[in-house]
């Protein structure tokens, strides 16, 4: 087995030169140490045009500030809230791309990976270490890097799947037990739970769950409680997924692959989640080729995903990644899972989101502000869900479904929708009620 011997982050962070391109794990293992090492070189004037490379970190990005520029050249896959602004401003730079290709794009050289910054478990008595909650992309990274650096931290869970990576995979060694980023759970107000309820009673017995972090996911999680036989085929999952393993509610049993199995790319949650998913068999962290590749996605039966967008059109036009002109967050998976899950066997793909912004600007509009990005278009979006109840849209024609999604609207906002869908269609639009 291959000894370890551990150098400080100032040294092992020497091995990046000008014009590399340095690749970071995501989210709750971001490798800060390294990151900090990685700055103040750049601050003491020794590298020029490193391009950082990642999904999206939490916690300080200086990577992406403009003290930076020339230095660095930030070009992520999403928009995280910590390069929001970097980004907004041009200072970082933005990579839009299905996520289950962030890894092809790496892999197939597109992206040519110098120097990958990765988190660990300690290794195993076979030699393994595990990549924890951060397979995504970085898997990739790890195969095709010149160079692969990582922080052996106890905290980072010892996660089974494709997480599983040899110490022969790692060229140098930092040893760090800084504990993961652990966001606070968000409560669950009123609008969102009337979401989740809308959204739980679209979800079947023996389906297979896909959804993201946040309040929403976790009301619908909450209202969950007397279903049978559930899976999770997800790029992630969270905190509310952990009382329905608990009871046995999420089971995997009818999954038909991957059985029994809970199945996810990067994680995002409380040390709960974290403690979880170490030593378990029964999760896979997969690489993102595999947990949002269509293809895979669509062989579970009853795919239920559910997803949020910015912005919604009166014909479907589903905006989630920018507010008009400014980049807000990414394509991610929506499309992977949304395709998916209409492929799937009795799948249904959900966008779920509130009628109103916190500011009270209806989410649902007649034109997408200029500039939007559609990123799932009207021939994707299925069943749409407000606080005011769930639309199926698929198979409707464009005056049905303004109808239909304009019934959904805030009530403050319905007015103008219809006098702009009238505009749009004509004096045919209202013989349509309530899209039948
Ligand atoms: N007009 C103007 N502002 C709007 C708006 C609209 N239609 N919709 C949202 N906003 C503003 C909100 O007021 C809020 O502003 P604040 O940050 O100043 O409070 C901000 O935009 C974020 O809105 P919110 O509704 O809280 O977004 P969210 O955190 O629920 O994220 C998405 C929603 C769409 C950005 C997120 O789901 C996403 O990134 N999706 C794409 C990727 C994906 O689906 N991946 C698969 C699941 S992980």
């Amino acid at each position: 087995m291959k000894q370890i011997r551990f150098v400080t982050a100032e040294e092992a962070v020497k091995v990046v030169k000008s014009g590399d391109r340095v690749h970071m794990s995501s989210v709750a293992v971001t490798p800060h140490l390294l990151i900090h090492a990685l700055v103040d070189r750049g601050r003491r004037g020794e590298l020029r045009h490193v391009r950082i490379q990642h999904i999206h970190t939490e916690g300080a990005a200086p990577y992406a500030d403009p003290e930076f520029e020339g230095i660095f050249q930030l070009e992520s896959f999403f928009v995280g809230g910590n390069v929001r602004k970097q980004t907004q401003a041009g200072y970082a730079d933005y990579i839009p791309v299905f996520l289950h290709e962030t890894q092809r794009l790496i892999r197939e050289g597109y992206l040519k990976v110098n120097v990958a910054f990765i988190q660990v478990s300690p290794p195993d008595k076979h030699g393994f270490v595990s990549l924890g909650t951060s397979v995504d992309a970085t898997l990739a990274a790890v195969e095709t890097a010149d160079t692969v650096i990582a922080i052996v931290n106890k905290n980072v869970p010892r996660a089974f799947g494709d997480a599983m990576i040899t110490l022969d995979d790692i060229d140098i060694f930092v040893e760090d037990h800084s504990p993961l980023y652990a966001p606070p759970m968000p409560p669950i107000s009123e609008v969102e739970y009337q979401i989740g309820h809308h959204v739980a009673a679209l979800v079947e017995d023996g389906a297979t769950l896909q959804m993201g972090i946040g309040a929403i996911p976790n009301a619908v999680l909450s209202m969950l409680g007397n279903h049978k036989n559930l899976g999770v085929h997800s790029e992630m999952f969270s905190d509310g997924i952990l009382p329905l393993v608990e009871s046995g509610v999420v089971n995997g049993k009818n999954k038909a692959i991957d059985k029994g199995k809970m199945v996810a790319t990067f994680l995002m949650g409380s040390t709960k989640v974290y403690d979880f998913i170490d030593d378990n068999p029964m999760v896979a962290m997969m690489d993102v080729g595999y947990t949002n590749r269509v293809h895979i996605i669509a062989q579970n039966p009853k795919v239920t995903a559910i997803n949020s967008a910015l912005q919604v059109d009166i014909t479907g036009q589903v905006c989630a990644d920018s507010l008009g002109t400014r980049f807000f967050s990414g394509v991610g998976g929506q499309i992977d899972f949304l395709r998916g899950a209409s492929l799937s066997q009795g799948g249904k793909p959900i966008i779920a989101m509130p009628s109103m912004t916190d500011k009270g600007i209806s989410k649902i509009a007649p034109i997408l502000t200029p500039g939007a990005g559609v990123v799932s278009t009207r021939a994707n979006i299925h069943w749409l869900v407000t606080e005011f109840g769930a639309v199926n849209l698929y198979g409707r024609a464009l005056q049905d479904r303004a109808k239909l999604i304009i019934s959904i609207a805030h009530p403050s906002a319905r007015e103008d929708l219809e006098k702009a869908a009238f505009e749009r269609f004509g004096p045919h639009f209202h013989f349509v009620e309530n899209g039948q």
